[in-house]
């Protein structure tokens, strides 16, 4: 792969900023300085060092992000805060995206990757990985709900969801739930609470397949998910 490629891959900078940098001999590769963008270098065999500091490189990456309210799940936008504002430069220019949408009010756990085929098993109803999520939701969550919910749905525009697990925490003026589902349509959980004639006024994303969101991660922090939390999104 040109060593360029591998700098910008691996959020070290623009094309042209990492040709700087190459020319600048700024760059090393097993201790050797390269000063030709286009030389010819295996990332996963050879050290890759700017300004004496290993860089990034990974042919995958794949971040958890405990999300807050007031940014949208998209790569960017003209006027909103994205998701991507909350990441590092570094990681900003790695070419992630973030898997499936959050809605802009809604927090919780996102994964943020550049690895497409994951992006799509994971949010392919086929595969059945499971979302799990916690709302707050204005009026009575009542039994009745628990089995609409577990048999699935059309709203009145024609849009069908298939059938999810609804868990009442508590239930009162306010009530608490837990909601599991396997698509990720827009509004999905919100719909079908409406559906049942209640309102979420609370959504926080809290599983995907058997990952949990850390508890340890602060809303509005994100870290690189370890091989064994990337396997348990599968599950
Ligand atoms: N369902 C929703 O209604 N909103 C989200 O952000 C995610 C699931």
């Amino acid at each position: 792969m040109r060593l360029d490629k591998i700098l910008t891959h691996s959020g070290c900078g623009s094309r042209k900023e990492v040709q700087k940098m190459i020319k600048g001999k700024k760059v090393t590769v097993d201790g050797q300085i390269i000063s030709k963008p286009e030389s010819n270098i295996d990332p996963t065999q050879s050290e890759i060092c700017i300004n004496g500091k290993p860089i990034d490189y990974q042919e995958f990456y794949y971040y958890i992000l405990n999300k807050p309210g007031g940014y949208i799940s998209a790569t960017e936008d003209p006027t909103e805060q994205t998701v991507m504002d909350l990441l590092s430069i570094e990681d900003r220019n790695k070419e992630l995206f973030p898997v499936g949408r959050l809605d802009k009010d809604t927090e919780g756990l996102l994964i943020l990757t550049n690895d497409g085929k994951m992006a799509h098993d994971l949010l392919s109803p086929k595969k059945h990985v499971n979302k799990t999520y916690y709302a707050k939701v204005k009026g009575k969550m009542v039994e009745e709900d628990i089995h609409i919910f577990a048999h699935g749905m059309t709203l009145e525009n024609g849009t069908t969801y298939q059938p999810g697990q609804l868990e009442i925490i508590s239930s009162g003026e306010f009530s608490e739930i837990y909601v599991t589902i396997k698509e990720g349509k827009f509004h999905q959980v919100k719909r079908m609470v409406q559906y049942v004639g209640k309102e979420v006024v609370y959504l926080k994303r809290i599983q995907m397949g058997q990952l949990k969101l850390p508890n340890d991660l602060a809303l509005g922090t994100y870290r690189k998910l370890t091989e064994e939390e990337i396997s348990y999104l599968y599950q």
